[in-house]
């Protein structure tokens, strides 16, 4: 067993499958949502390569948060306070997402908060000034002088924005480096087994499961954290289950609506740490936080899950 799964499962209730039962840091918040339910803080998953715990469902900004950021964005201001009332920090955005990083700035000022944990990513291929360039207007734009997280988009310009990275993460301008791919996993595979990534960025879901056959292992195996890209592949997941019940045998894990099915099948995966679906709507926040919340579902389980999607 490699160091990482090791202290993956050091960390975790573990069941007779050997695989963890419930989420790590269980807490438990005061207060209800929108919905008139209580609000339970989202579970947490190990950043393998510190150890540092992060709460396992995410929040992505690409079209959701692209909107003025001057308007009113009443709706979305409650999808932002949402998210950090159930626990959440990780926020995913890009220069590619056209308004989405001034408006997470700018409703996170609104809101007073900045105790995120702040993810976007570098896309050019014009060179490393330009890479810095960028880099620097997304601080200004999303209000913090310090990523928690800065990825490589889709592997652009990869060696030159790579090695900045690095030398951000030296100076402490950035904590971790990552990259996002949505096709060349060998490539993605490559830089893991090299050893060059603390976090990477890739589709995952019930319906699209290409990264279970080598790049998920490869992960593990090295400790690399793994962000979940369009968990719901952009909302089609739901259209295949249009008009169908839940199983019974769902409620063992918690599960109440097919959202939280989707993201369960995610967090149960030993290699997951954390999906970031995005929603405009505040009752769907609610319905996703609650996707990181009690029991995981084991190997066997995730097995029924596909099953019933394949049925
Ligand atoms: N190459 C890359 O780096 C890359 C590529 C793609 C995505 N990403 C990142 O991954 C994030 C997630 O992917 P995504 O936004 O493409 O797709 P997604 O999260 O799979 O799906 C988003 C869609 O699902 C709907 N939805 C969300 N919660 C729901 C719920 N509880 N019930 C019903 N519908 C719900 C949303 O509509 P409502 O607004 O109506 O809720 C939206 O249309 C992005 O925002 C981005 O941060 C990165």
């Amino acid at each position: 067993m490699s160091t990482s799964r090791r202290s993956f499962l050091g960390g975790a209730a573990v069941g007779a499958l050997g695989l963890p039962l419930a989420p790590l840091g269980a807490r438990t918040f005061g207060g209800q949502d929108g919905a008139g339910l209580a609000i339970e803080a989202v579970g947490r998953k190990r950043i393998p390569k510190t150890g540092e715990l992060l709460p396992m469902i995410g929040l992505g900004t690409s079209r959701t948060l692209d909107v003025d950021p001057t308007g009113e964005n009443a709706e979305l201001l409650q999808v932002l306070s949402g998210f950090l009332a159930h626990g959440g920090t990780l926020i995913d955005s890009s220069p590619m997402y056209g308004k989405a990083e001034a408006a997470v700035g700018e409703l996170l000022g609104r809101l007073g908060r900045s105790d995120v944990f702040y993810a976007t990513k570098v896309w050019t291929d014009q060179g490393k000034e330009a890479g810095i360039r960028q880099m620097e207007e997304s601080q200004q734009l999303m209000g913090t002088p310090r990523f928690d997280l800065m990825q490589v988009h889709n592997l652009v310009g990869l060696e030159v924005q790579l090695a900045t990275l690095r030398s951000w993460k030296e100076e402490g301008r950035i904590r971790y480096l990552g990259v996002t791919e949505m096709r060349d996993y060998p490539k993605v595979e490559e830089l893991i087994r090299d050893d060059l990534l603390d976090f990477i960025q890739i589709p995952y879901s019930l319906g699209e499961r290409t990264v279970e056959q080598r790049v998920l292992p490869a992960a593990l195996d090295h400790g690399v954290a793994v962000l979940v890209m369009r968990p719901f592949e952009r909302g089609r997941l739901f259209t295949a289950m249009k008009g169908e019940e839940l199983p019974g045998w769902a409620a063992d894990f918690g599960i109440a609506s097919w959202a939280q099915f989707f993201l369960k099948f995610l967090v149960g995966h030993p290699a997951v740490t954390c999906p970031i679906p995005a929603t405009s709507k505040p009752h769907h926040l609610a319905d996703n936080m609650r996707g990181g919340v009690g029991p995981l579902p084991g190997e066997a389980a995730r097995k029924k899950m596909i099953a019933l999607l394949e049925g």
